[in-house]
């Protein structure tokens, strides 16, 4: 399994998946190198995309595996990675969320990142805030 930033090469394999950002922000991510592309002898096996929290958090917004290669421990190898480079660049915390109703939340409580607060709004479930010290 590999971890690589995702390229131009990639944008197809993430505008087809990815229906929680708008289109025409995919490749400003791409260019500013904020999302990964995992791939298993380069094939795309899921992504992972994140921005700031208040400009100055990394806030992890996607991380998603292909269903055949949940269970392997490949997510927590792209949290693990991500979660280094913060480090080296000198950040100490670090910040996701997931909707209360979703299974992901116990991924990220066993990966160490600990509730935080909430979001409500009137259109979806309440969201988690998990946030994790580095
Ligand atoms: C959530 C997700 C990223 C987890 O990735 P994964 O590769 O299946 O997880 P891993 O195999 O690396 O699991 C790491 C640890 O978390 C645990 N874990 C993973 N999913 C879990 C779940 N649903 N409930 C409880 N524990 C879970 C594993 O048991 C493992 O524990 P261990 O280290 O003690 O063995 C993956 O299931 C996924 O892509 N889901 C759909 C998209 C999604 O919900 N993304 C997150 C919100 S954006």
């Amino acid at each position: 399994m590999e971890i690589e930033l995702a390229t131009e090469k990639d944008y197809k394999y993430i505008v087809e998946r990815d229906k929680h950002i708008p289109e025409a922000l995919v490749r400003t991510k791409i260019k500013e190198k904020e999302i990964f592309i995992l791939k298993d002898t380069d094939q795309e096996i899921g992504w992972m995309r994140y921005g700031y929290f208040w400009d100055s958090i990394p806030f992890m917004n996607m991380l998603f595996i292909e269903e055949a290669y949940r269970g392997q421990g490949i997510g927590k190898k792209m949290v693990l990675y991500w979660e280094e480079i913060m480090r080296q660049r000198g950040f100490t915390l670090v910040m996701t969320s997931t909707q209360s109703n979703e299974e992901a939340q116990h991924f990220y409580r066993k990966m160490g990142y600990r509730d935080a607060g909430c979001l409500l709004l009137d259109t979806q479930p309440l969201e988690v805030i998990l946030v994790k010290n580095l």
